[in-house]
């Protein structure tokens, strides 16, 4: 690697156990980023943990929509390692099998749920990642995951689309309040990438996932990929994008289903 871009940087990846989040865990810590993981799934996080090493990489278990155990989360990283530099607010989910979530047909408790992790998630990782930076003096960076879906209207899954609209309102709204602190926040916007999540909601293999949506890109160049995401974060998190902030970067391949 020809230059380390996060050297001596701190960061939490929330939902780092698995997809975009794992893969963003394994550039970071090859960019000499120390690692906090931060997931439900204990095995799978701490499989990925040791698989980094644990001199880069600490996992702890939380779940988002807990704003106690996010405070705490924070507040660990900060016993570790002194401060947090970087917030990946990234953990999520898409709307269950069970319910399409059209408009006639859409469940509510399923609508609750969903922005419980998507929404209220993103929302106290983003506060506490932000307060432990004022708080310490340290100009920090905060990225969530939001989607395609945070600027497009959509038949089906509505929920989800509703709770990345409301990632972006986030984003944008932080990154204004926060801009005073020298903070930074922005978010990525990924189009359909075949991570476990999808596997789940859409009952389809990798394989059948990623033939569907090539289909959909104009650009022909590959499959869009975790680690497509991952660069993205990492430009984000990095001093190259020093003057970005309140950003949406679309990483999708010219996506443009024929819908
Ligand atoms: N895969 C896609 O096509 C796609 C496209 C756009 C945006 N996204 C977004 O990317 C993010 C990552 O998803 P992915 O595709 O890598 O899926 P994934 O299922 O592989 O990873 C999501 C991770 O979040 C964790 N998680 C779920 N609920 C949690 C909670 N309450 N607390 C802590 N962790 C929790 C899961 O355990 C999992 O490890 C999500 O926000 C998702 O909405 C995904």
């Amino acid at each position: 690697m020809d230059s380390k871009k996060l050297e001596g940087k701190i960061a939490i990846i929330t939902g780092g156990a698995s997809g975009i989040g794992e893969a963003t865990s394994r550039l970071f810590a090859q960019h000499g980023a120390k690692i906090v993981i931060a997931d439900i799934q204990e095995e799978k996080g701490r499989s990925v943990t040791e698989s980094i090493g644990s001199s880069h990489c600490t996992f702890i278990k939380c779940d988002v929509t807990d704003e106690k155990q996010v405070q705490s989360l924070v507040q660990s990283t900060v016993e570790i390692h002194g401060k947090v530099n970087i917030m990946f607010s990234n953990a999520g989910i898409a709307s269950t099998h069970e319910h399409e979530q059209d408009i006639l047909g859409f469940n509510l408790d399923a609508l609750d749920n969903l922005f419980a992790i998507n929404v209220r998630g993103s929302v106290a990782c983003v506060k506490h990642a932000a307060k432990a930076m004022v708080e310490s003096g340290v100009k920090g960076n905060i990225i969530c995951t939001a989607s395609l879906t945070a600027t497009m209207g959509i038949t089906k899954q509505i929920d989800y689309a509703m709770s990345k609209h409301a990632v972006l309102g986030l984003v944008k709204c932080a990154s204004k309040g926060l801009g005073k602190y020298g903070i930074r926040v922005n978010c990525v916007s990924p189009a359909a990438v075949a991570t476990p999540l999808l596997e789940k909601s859409m009952k389809m293999s990798v394989e059948d996932l990623e033939k569907l949506f090539e289909s959909f890109n104009c650009l022909k160049n590959g499959t869009l990929r975790a680690s497509h995401v991952a660069d993205a974060v990492l430009f984000l998190a990095s001093d190259d994008s020093q003057f970005v902030t309140g950003h949406n970067l679309v990483v999708d391949g010219g996506f443009h289903p024929p819908v």
